[in-house]
């Protein structure tokens, strides 16, 4: 590894967007710019999240892309019920839910039943106890030349008032 190199993942002095909605806006026009250009593709979201991403959905159902989504039970639940609203019944779009803890677990399920993707999204937690396992499991998901695609991996240690510990 070259120690020159701004390294994003270690770097405490990595900067945060000065606008977080318009950069999280941003974050989602340009993923789904990405899976418009794979069409079919087999993606994988860790973290779906709370809000419903329906322009995001309603793509995956029209390019027959494959869609798996990792969260925590409740969310996916909620998620599920949204899709059947909007009307989008795909039975390649699956929620995989953890009760508690982590969704580790079901990368490391799928790890285990081969199971492989072109695009693998990490957008969890966000703290480096969770997802920096979960990258790390994750990255035996990968088909050779798939994108593994980050949100703002400024991993966070927890709040404290030690500015070398953030
Ligand atoms: C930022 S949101 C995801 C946003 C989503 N990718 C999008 O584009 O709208 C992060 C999600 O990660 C989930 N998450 C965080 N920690 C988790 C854990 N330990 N297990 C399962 N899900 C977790 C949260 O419940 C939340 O829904």
């Amino acid at each position: 590894m070259n120690g020159d190199r701004h390294d994003v993942l270690f770097a405490g002095s990595h900067p945060l967007p000065s606008d977080y909605r318009a950069y999280r806006h941003w974050v989602h026009a340009r993923l789904v710019q990405i899976l418009r250009q794979n069409p079919g593709c087999r993606f994988l979201e860790i973290g779906v999240g709370p809000t419903f991403r329906q322009e995001r959905f309603r793509v995956i159902d029209e390019l027959g892309i494959h869609y798996v989504g990792l969260d925590f039970e409740h969310i996916c639940a909620e998620r599920r019920a949204d899709l059947v609203r909007a009307g989008i019944s795909d039975r390649n779009i699956r929620f995989l839910g953890n009760e508690s803890e982590t969704y580790l677990f079901n990368l490391i399920k799928s790890a285990r039943n081969w199971k492989t993707f072109d695009i693998i999204y990490l957008d969890g937690s966000h703290s480096i106890y969770v997802d920096l396992a979960a990258a790390i499991a994750a990255v035996r998901l990968l088909k050779p030349g798939a994108l593994f695609l980050f949100d703002d991996v400024r991993f966070c240690f927890g709040r404290t008032s030690d500015p070398d510990h953030r």
